[in-house]
């Protein structure tokens, strides 16, 4: 029998600004989960980065399931209630619809699924980030499953020797593409690159992998920017369902990835480029303007159905030197204050505010052609030896 684990957040509300979630609204969301999840999931884990929830859910009724979204969807509603009541900040912020109607796709929440073939033990990574958006995994993911520099199983283990293959959406034109690796690896770098256009949605073990062939073994939030009422509605905090070991990643191979702090967008007013720091849950408030991003590792094995764990893997000394040098990052970015490319590109301010503070301008716009000499343009260059 398959398993699913579906990985479900939002951020219904948080303090004191985009910070952190209030614990009352996480206890809510606990309860309802709880009361009515009997007959529905085989066990599920809350936790949160930042102002973002999140549900981990393991069921058997597959991915996209009206009964689980609905669940997640109703749990969240709930939360909002105890929100708007404390007054907090954003309350309900990412239910962006009103009533629920059978899939929680391109209604606000983010969601990660995958239907898997349950193995003897089943360990996996929950990873959430706060601040940034579903591309910021696409480094991290890249390396995981297919750079032996970072992950040595590749060339090391004959299940893992044969590669991966990676599901690419184009979240811009809503369309997707699986490419193979390493035989097509420089072909998904040529994508993955431009990490706010084309972002990782799946990663699949090949045909050949011994122990797990055809087999989803990671899978990325990207729903709120894929298209929501036919419209690019910019940055979401992601998370990603990784899973480890026996043929896979293993679990030090993962989070070796995150061990060099990459630059992400989606800090601050989602307008700046940060660097990703690797942090425990006691870590998991955004300070330091609104940051930095941050991301959380949660360690589990699914046995039959029930999770143990988890484990706060980032929660490490080893660690320590990469968050080091990500406020290191942070002060050399800080000092560039409204700059790019602290700030993000204009293409991407489109999202932003800052259109409505350019438009207050566009009157007091004079042409500067009258200052161009255009005959002394058409004069003939002098010839460079
Ligand atoms: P498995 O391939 O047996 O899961 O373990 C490899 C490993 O964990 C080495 O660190
Ligand atoms: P969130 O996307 O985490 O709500 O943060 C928004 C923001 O503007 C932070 O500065
Ligand atoms: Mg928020
Ligand atoms: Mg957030």
């Amino acid at each position: 029998m398959k398993t699913t684990i579906s990985h479900i957040k939002a951020d219904i509300g948080s303090l004191p600004g985009h910070t952190t979630v209030y614990g009352p609204v996480e206890e809510e969301l606990r309860k309802y989960v709880t009361e009515h999840s009997r007959d529905l999931l085989d066990d599920f884990h809350i936790s949160h980065i930042g102002d973002d929830l999140q549900i981990t859910m393991v069921h058997n009724r597959g991915i996209d399931n009206a009964e689980i979204h609905g669940l997640a969807w109703e749990a969240f509603k709930a939360g909002t209630k105890v929100a708007k009541k404390a007054g907090l900040y954003g309350a309900g912020q990412d239910l962006l619809k009103d009533a629920f109607s059978g899939n929680i796709k391109g209604m606000g929440p983010g969601i990660a699924e995958m239907e898997i073939t349950e193995r003897k033990s089943e360990p996996f990574i929950v990873y959430m980030m706060d601040k940034t958006e579903p591309g910021a995994f696409n480094f991290p993911i890249f390396k995981m499953f297919a750079d032996p520099f970072n992950t040595p199983g590749l060339v090391i283990d004959p299940n893992m020797h044969e590669g991966f293959r990676f599901e690419i959406w184009d979240v811009m034109e809503g369309k997707k593409i699986e490419l193979s690796s390493p035989d097509q690896m420089y072909d998904i770098l040529a994508m993955i690159g431009s990490k706010s256009r084309y972002v990782i949605k799946r990663v699949f073990t090949k045909e050949s992998h011994e122990k797990l062939p055809d087999e989803n073994v990671a899978v990325v939030t990207t729903d709120k920017l894929s298209l929501i009422a036919g419209e690019y509605v910019g940055k979401d905090d992601p998370a990603a369902i990784v899973r480890i070991q026996s043929g896979l990643p293993a679990s030090g191979e993962s989070l070796e990835a995150f061990s060099h702090p990459f630059l992400v967008s989606g800090w601050m007013r989602g307008s700046f480029n940060g660097p990703m720091m690797p942090v425990g849950m006691k870590d998991s408030k955004m300070t330091r303007f609104d940051g930095p991003p941050r991301v959380v590792g949660l360690g589990f094995t699914l046995k039959e159905g029930r999770l143990a764990g988890p484990v706060d893997l980032f929660d490490d000394i080893a660690f320590a030197d990469a968050r080091r040098k990500a406020i290191e990052m942070t002060d050399h970015l800080r000092r560039m204050g409204p700059f790019e490319p602290h700030r993000l590109p204009e293409s991407e301010m489109e999202y932003t505010t800052l259109p409505k503070v350019l438009s207050n301008l566009e009157g007091r716009f004079t042409p500067i052609e009258d200052h161009i000499n255009k005959e002394k343009l058409k004069e003939p260059v002098r010839e460079v030896d």
